[in-house]
């Protein structure tokens, strides 16, 4: 299949690119155009003609997109729509990978699919403009909501953690009041590349399952790396960040249930497959 990824320098589009490595594979990022350039991103899907791409470029600093909102809906919204377009007028099916900030994180349960958006960043409000653009201007898309995602070189919590935890100093404070799917971008890839030839549309959930804190998290990263330096728990109030985290980013996994579709790999199984891998 001839497979076009977007991002594929960053961290989920360099798993993408090795998990589909026996594709026809066009792999590009910012260094070969940019995907708010409608002419070049035409250009770049009409002369490779993908039948499938997966949209794994982003502006991903939540933090940043709060200071510069230009730049959060530049990549997202609008290189979005770009690339939907060119996708619909060259036939590929497009695959647009998103986000949990695009709920506002108060509900008391998983969101699922079907349930009602409502972001509270920018980086959110500029990723469900990207998947309103994808859904309104490519009949054939994919739109895979992941959350908390770390992989090979980061960044990530998980590169975070490593290096502090390694460093020595009083213990280290993680937030235990913001619960989630920590999620391995080994995990999203090999599924996505398992979904290439399953005729599958609309909104799915792909974080891993089962669910933790950043702080169980942090001290399950503290004791597969036994890194010397403690981890405690504390309340996000210490922690004030230009954009609100959700207090909620788990993901229920329900369109891959209802399809009958394996479930995502567990949190802590990802995590130690990756911990193998030399991380
Ligand atoms: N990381 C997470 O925890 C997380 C959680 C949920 C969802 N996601 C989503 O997962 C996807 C992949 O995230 P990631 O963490 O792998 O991101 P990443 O490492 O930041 O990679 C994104 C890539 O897209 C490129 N890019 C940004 N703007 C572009 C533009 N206008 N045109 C072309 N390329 C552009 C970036 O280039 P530069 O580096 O030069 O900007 C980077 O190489 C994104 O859709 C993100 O929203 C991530």
């Amino acid at each position: 299949m001839r497979v076009m990824i977007t991002g594929a320098g960053g961290m989920l589009g360099r798993h993408m690119t090795a998990e589909c490595a026996k594709h026809d594979l066009c792999p590009v990022d910012i260094g070969d155009f940019d995907l708010a350039d409608p002419a070049a991103v035409e250009r770049a899907v009409a002369s490779f003609r993908p039948e499938a791409t997966i949209h794994c470029a982003a502006m991903t600093d939540v933090d940043g997109a709060e200071a510069d909102p230009d730049a959060a809906f530049r990549a997202n919204a609008l290189g979005s729509a770009n690339l939907a377009r060119a996708c619909a007028r060259h036939c590929s099916r497009l695959i647009a990978i998103s986000t949990d900030y695009v709920f506002s994180g108060d509900l008391d349960r998983p969101y699922h699919e079907w349930d009602e958006t409502g972001p509270r960043t920018v980086y959110g409000r500029s990723k469900l403009a990207g998947e309103e653009a994808v859904r309104a201007l490519c009949p054939d898309h994919l739109i895979c909501r992941i959350a908390w995602l770390y992989g090979a070189g980061g960044p990530s919590f998980l590169h975070a953690m490593r290096k502090l935890g390694a460093t020595d100093g009083p213990p280290v404070r993680v937030v235990a009041d913001q619960v989630g799917n920590p999620t391995s971008a080994i995990a999203v890839a090999r599924r996505v590349a398992d979904l290439l030839p399953v005729p599958v549309g609309g909104v799915m959930h792909l974080s891993c399952s089962g669910e933790a804190s950043w702080f169980d998290f942090a001290r399950e990263i503290f004791a597969l790396w036994k890194l010397p330096r403690e981890a405690v728990s504390c309340a996000s109030a210490e922690f004030p960040r230009r954009a609100p985290r959700p207090a909620n980013s788990r993901l229920e996994k329900r369109t891959l249930r209802l399809l009958g579709l394996p479930p995502m790999p567990d949190w802590r199984d990802a995590l130690a497959e990756f911990h193998g891998t030399g991380g």
